[in-house]
């Protein structure tokens, strides 16, 4: 996404209702953010919160938090505007990485990782979503049963992911190469990436995976 910088975004963002901003900069648990003890489910990179939007519309009994760490992105997110905006998410303008400084232990029930960036060079895999660094952190707030939801359009990224979730011994639910020609197609809510990959006739991705105790 190249996007322009506007003026005046960080401040939009500080203001905005449906956003949180750098929680970690001021040690605040977002675990307190609704005022109900609904399960909580993330998506790292979130975009312009389309995925975000409509999930939580359709699971409103469900916390939704949805981080960007690009401030250009996590404001045309804030941006956006939805005709049945759902009362039940978060913008959350910060790096993933933080999730441990930022939720309780054990307090996520589901991790969305949706289109992350690839990251091909292996000098860069230390950035992939899937590192071993970030499995460590998601093992930490995931409850005991927490799931990770993966998709993506590129392979070498999907194949990395599998093998780190083999290794670090997650419990494989569900993994497909053609999730738009399987049958969980049915319940699948499309990203902006997805529509665009999926209108270019690309295959996509998707796992599940369950944290082992
Ligand atoms: C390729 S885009 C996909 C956006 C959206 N999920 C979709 O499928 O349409 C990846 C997004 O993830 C964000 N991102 C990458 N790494 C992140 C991290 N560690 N924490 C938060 N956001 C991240 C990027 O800024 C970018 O906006």
């Amino acid at each position: 996404m190249r996007l322009r910088y506007v003026p005046g975004q960080y401040q939009y963002l500080r203001n905005h209702e449906k956003a949180i901003t750098e929680p970690e900069k001021t040690g605040y648990k977002l675990n307190r953010a609704f005022n109900n003890k609904n399960p909580i489910h993330v998506e790292l990179g979130c975009g312009k919160g389309r995925f975000l939007r409509e999930t939580a519309l359709k699971n409103q009994d469900i916390n939704y938090f949805g981080f960007e760490k690009n401030i250009k992105v996590a404001y045309r997110c804030a941006k956006c505007e939805y005709e049945n905006d759902p009362p039940n998410y978060f913008i959350v303008y910060s790096n993933g990485d933080i999730l441990s400084d930022v939720f309780e232990p054990e307090s996520i029930e589901r991790i969305y990782l949706n289109f992350s960036d690839p990251w091909p060079k292996p000098s860069h895999y230390k950035r992939r979503l899937t590192y071993k660094k970030f499995l460590d952190v998601y093992k930490v707030v995931l409850t005991d049963s927490g799931e990770i939801h993966m998709k993506t359009d590129n392979n070498d990224l999907f194949e990395y992911s599998v093998e780190q979730f083999k290794e670090d011994n997650w419990e494989f639910l569900m993994v497909t190469r053609d999730l738009h020609g399987s049958q969980y197609a049915e319940d699948n809510v499309m990203t902006e990436y997805e529509e665009r990959f999926v209108s270019e006739g690309k295959k996509i991705n998707k796992l599940i995976v369950r944290k082992n105790g």
